[in-house]
């Protein structure tokens, strides 16, 4: 008896649904009905947590064979799991085509499965949620795969290189672009351990729309921790992502490889993330994205690492807000409507402004705090190659411990007795040889009081040089910047 006492514990603990009304539970009082099917067929096979493959709504994996312990292969039961549950109807549709599967989980029950083949879901399900487990890929996983695939037959792949845009039609003029199909909605991953074991990635989503990626864990990546293709509104918020497990100061940190967060989508939320080891923390290749929260240590930049890559997107349309860069800075290219605020840059991280044809056009670079090495006095914001097209590029109200400030605004007071007076912005002014406004003044000091001709002789090489018609003592104070705003073409002194 006491076998079939403790297997009544187990079927109490796991089929709540089979004894609702029981609270207390010995052999007196055990539910007749339970006690009467024990006894009728005592060698019967138990039936046990491991053969429930669902209850309502709620599928598992083990149910379908799965192994929880991780030692055998599991992805022809998840598989089939996902299968099941894809089946559920409720006869409503989110998007056209997309059908709306109530709210099915498929719940892994904290196991730890390891998988030989990417779990790819079928186009055209919505409203499911995946949670609670970790899921590990095999040493014979395909090192091109992602452990969770989101793909359509139809969905055309990009290349790593191409960048998505926001298609203006549909903005300006209120046209859908019949062709573009979303074949994914709302699906939640929470609480899943993605474990690509040195083998391609975490997860794939392409042409989908409004998916969540949800207090997730991602190690082991080389391709990338999660790369969202096409589509919008993927959420990804308080995860982890690393190639290699560290708290940083990794002997290996040089060969840190992958790309934690890639990002060929547009209108897409990175919220409250630590990226802890990958060659580039987030690459963005679309646009209207949200960066915020986000904390970079994932390879230094004296390593050839990347915080957050902004990849040449013509409008990117992006804001970094409120992320802490460690060591690893941001790279713009070709910056377009980019705003960086509100950050925290530790260890000599900066912005690299990065021309690819020239332009720059409504950058905003505001109220960030930066902190360095100050014998390396690293600037905080650098040029790599010549822009040409410069408009509406803000950077001020930036503050620095350690690093060279840069901003496109300056003000200077020079103090001299003489005829000349030089105001030096170079070595604070962003954009070389370019003033677009300068502002000057001069108070003569000492009695008796003298009135004074003087004015500005020249403006190149960001300097300001003011003259006067005779020698006094005096201090000139010049304002100067660099913004051209918009209707002011491209005058530059
Ligand atoms: C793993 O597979 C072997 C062979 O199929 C089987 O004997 C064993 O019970 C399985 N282990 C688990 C934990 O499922
Ligand atoms: C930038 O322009 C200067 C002169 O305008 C030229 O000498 C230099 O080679 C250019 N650099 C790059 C990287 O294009
Ligand atoms: C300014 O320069 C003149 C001529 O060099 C000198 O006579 C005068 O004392 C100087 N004034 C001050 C305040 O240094
Ligand atoms: C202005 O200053 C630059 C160097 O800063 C010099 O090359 C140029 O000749 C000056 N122009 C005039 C008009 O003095």
């Amino acid at each position: 008896m006491k076998h079939l006492l403790s297997l009544c514990f187990t079927l109490l603990l796991l089929c709540p649904l089979l004894l609702q009304e029981t609270t207390s539970i010995s052999e007196e009082n055990m539910p007749a009905r339970l006690l009467a099917k024990l006894q009728v067929a005592p060698n019967a096979p138990c039936p046990s947590a491991s053969s429930i493959k669902n209850n309502g709504r709620v599928f598992y994996p083990i149910g379908y064979g799965a192994d929880p312990t991780g030692a055998n292969e599991s992805s022809d039961a998840i598989l089939q799991a996902l299968n099941d549950a894809f089946n559920v109807q409720s006869g409503l549709e989110l998007l056209p085509g997309v059908k709306d599967l109530g709210g099915v989980i498929i719940d892994f029950q904290g196991g730890n499965y390891k998988i030989s083949k990417p779990i790819r879901f079928p186009p055209g399900v919505g409203n499911v949620v995946v949670q609670g487990g970790t899921l590990r890929a095999s040493d014979t996983f395909p090192s091109d795969g992602h452990l969770i695939e989101l793909w359509a037959p139809n969905s055309q792949k990009l290349k790593r290189t191409d960048a998505i845009k926001i298609d203006r039609n549909y903005v300006f003029n209120g046209v859908k672009d019949q062709t573009a199909k979303t074949y994914y909605e709302d699906i939640t991953f929470r609480d899943v351990l993605f474990d690509s074991g040195f083998r391609g990635g975490g997860i794939f989503v392409i042409d989908s729309a409004r998916i969540r990626i949800n207090n997730c864990f991602f190690l082991h990546f080389t391709t990338q921790g999660i790369l969202v293709q096409g589509g919008h509104e993927t959420f990804i918020s308080s995860c982890f992502l690393g190639q290699r497990s560290t708290v940083g100061g990794d002997p290996g940190e040089r060969d840190f490889s992958g790309t934690a967060i890639d990002l060929a989508s547009n209108d897409n939320a990175i919220t409250d993330v630590t990226i802890f080891s990958a060659a580039i923390g987030v690459l963005l290749r679309g646009q209207a994205n949200i960066v915020t929260g986000v904390h970079c240590y994932n390879k230094a930049t004296a390593f050839g690492g990347i915080g957050i890559l902004v990849k040449l997107a013509d409008a990117a349309l992006t804001r970094i807000d409120n992320c802490y860069l460690d060591y690893t800075g941001i790279v713009l290219e070709d910056p377009v409507q980019v705003h960086v605020t509100n950050g925290f840059f530790l260890g000599d991280a900066n912005i690299v402004l990065k021309s690819i044809k020239g332009r720059i056009s409504g950058l905003n670079i505001v109220e960030n705090m930066f902190n360095g090495s100050p014998a390396r006095n690293v600037p905080i914001i650098k040029l790599d190659g010549n822009f040409s097209n410069i408009d509406q590029v803000v950077i001020e109200r930036n503050n620095v411990n350690g690093m060279s400030l840069k901003s496109t605004a300056g003000k200077l007071s020079v103090a001299g007795n003489g005829t000349k007076w030089v105001a030096d912005f170079s070595p604070i002014l962003v954009f070389p040889n370019r003033i677009s406004h300068f502002q000057y003044s001069m108070y003569v000091k000492g009695l008796p009081r003298v009135f004074v001709a003087y004015e500005v002789t020249n403006v190149s090489d960001n300097v300001v040089v003011v003259e006067s018609d005779r020698a006094v003592t005096a201090v000139v104070s010049v304002a100067v910047d660099q913004y051209n705003m918009v209707g002011e073409g491209n005058f530059v002194m």
